[in-house]
C-alpha cells in the first residue's frame, strides 16, 4: 500500500489575508506542476488564522492544499464572547482544526477535559482534528513520556466512540521542540510515536494503525527526511519553517522525493 505523508503548516499568529492567499497561490501552483510527474502527493495541509480562513479556503479550492483552523470552541454557540465554533469554522471553508495545541494548553490553560470536548464537538460535526500532544522538559527529564502520553491521549479521546481514520491525526509536539531549533531525534521521535500508538490501540483498537501520527518541533528541510524514515511517523506539524514559502517548500520537495513510498 502506498502511505504518503501528511504535512501540515501551523502559521499561528502570523500573516495578513493578502499574504495568506498569495503564499496558498503559489504553494497551489507547485503541487500543481509536481503532480504532473509523480503518482502521488503528499498531504499538505495549512492551519491559518481565523481572519485568513476565508480568503485562503477560497484561494485553496479545487488544489492540493487543505486549509484548517488553530483551535475552536466546543459549544454549537452561545454567549462565548471572543470565541469561534466548528460551524463557524466550517462555514469559512476549514478541513481540519488543531486541537490542544501546547500553546493553547500552557498559555491559554486548555486542560485535558476541554480538549476532550472539544474533539467531542469536532467530530458531531464531522470535522477532521489534528490532536496534539507531547511532554514538556521536566516531565521528560523525570522520566514521565508514557504518563503524560498517556494522560493526554487517554483524556483527550474519552468518550469518543468509533472514529474514522481518516478524520484524525495525532501530533505529538514535545514542548521543549517547539520553536527552539532543538527538534527531537527521529529515534525520541519514533519512541513517543510508538507510545502514542500503544495508547490509541488501547481507546480504539486495531484501527488505531490507520491514524497518522505528525511529529513536531523545529522541523525543516534538514530534518525531515529522517523523521519520515521512522516507521511511526506518518508526517510532520511545521511551524515557523511553514511561514515562509521557500522553506516550507524544501520540506514538501523531501517529503516527495525520500519519503513517498511509506508503507
Ligand atoms: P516549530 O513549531 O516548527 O516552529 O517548532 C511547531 C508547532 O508549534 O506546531
Amino acid at each position: 500500500m502506498v502511505q504518503t505523508p501528511t504535512i501540515v503548516g501551523n502559521w499561528k499568529m502570523f500573516k495578513t489575508q493578502e499574504e495568506a492567499v498569495a503564499f496558498v497561490l503559489e504553494l497551489a501552483s507547485r503541487l500543481e506542476c509536481v503532480k504532473k510527474i509523480v503518482e502521488h502527493l503528499p498531504s499538505v495541509g495549512l492551519a491559518v488564522p481565523f481572519t485568513a480562513l476565508a480568503a485562503a479556503s477560497k484561494a485553496a479550492a479545487g488544489t492540493f492544499v487543505r486549509i484548517g483552523a488553530q483551535n475552536m470552541h466546543d459549544a454549537d454557540a452561545g454567549a462565548y464572547t471572543g470565541e469561534i465554533s466548528c460551524a463557524m469554522l466550517q462555514d469559512a471553508g476549514a478541513d481540519f482544526v488543531i486541537i490542544g495545541h501546547s500553546e493553547r494548553r500552557h498559555l491559554f490553560g486548555e486542560s485535558d477535559v476541554f480538549l476532550n470536548k472539544k474533539i467531542t464537538q469536532a467530530k458531531k460535526n464531522g470535522m477532521k482534528v489534528i490532536f496534539c500532544v507531547g511532554e514538556n522538559l521536566q516531565e521528560r527529564e523525570e522520566g514521565r513520556l508514557l504518563e503524560i502520553l498517556s494522560r493526554q491521549i487517554q483524556l483527550g479521546l474519552q468518550g469518543v466512540g468509533d472514529i474514522d481514520p481518516a478524520k484524525l491525526l495525532v501530533a505529538y509536539e514535545p514542548v521543549w521542540a517547539i520553536g527552539t531549533s532543538k527538534a527531537a531525534t527521529p529515534q525520541e521521535a519514533q519512541e513517543a510515536h510508538a507510545l502514542c500508538r500503544q495508547e490509541l490501540k488501547r481507546t480504539f483498537g486495531p484501527i488505531a494503525d490507520k491514524i497518522p501520527i505528525l511529529y513536531g518541533g523545529s522541523v525543516t528541510g534538514g530534518n525531515i527526511g529522517s523523521f519520515l524514515g521512522e516507521p511511526d511517523v506518518q508526517g510532520v506539524l511545521v511551524g515557523g519553517a511553514s511561514l515562509d514559502i521557500e522553506k516550507f517548500w524544501q520540506i514538501i520537495e523531501i517529503a516527495l522525493t525520500g519519503a513517498q513510498y511509506l508503507g
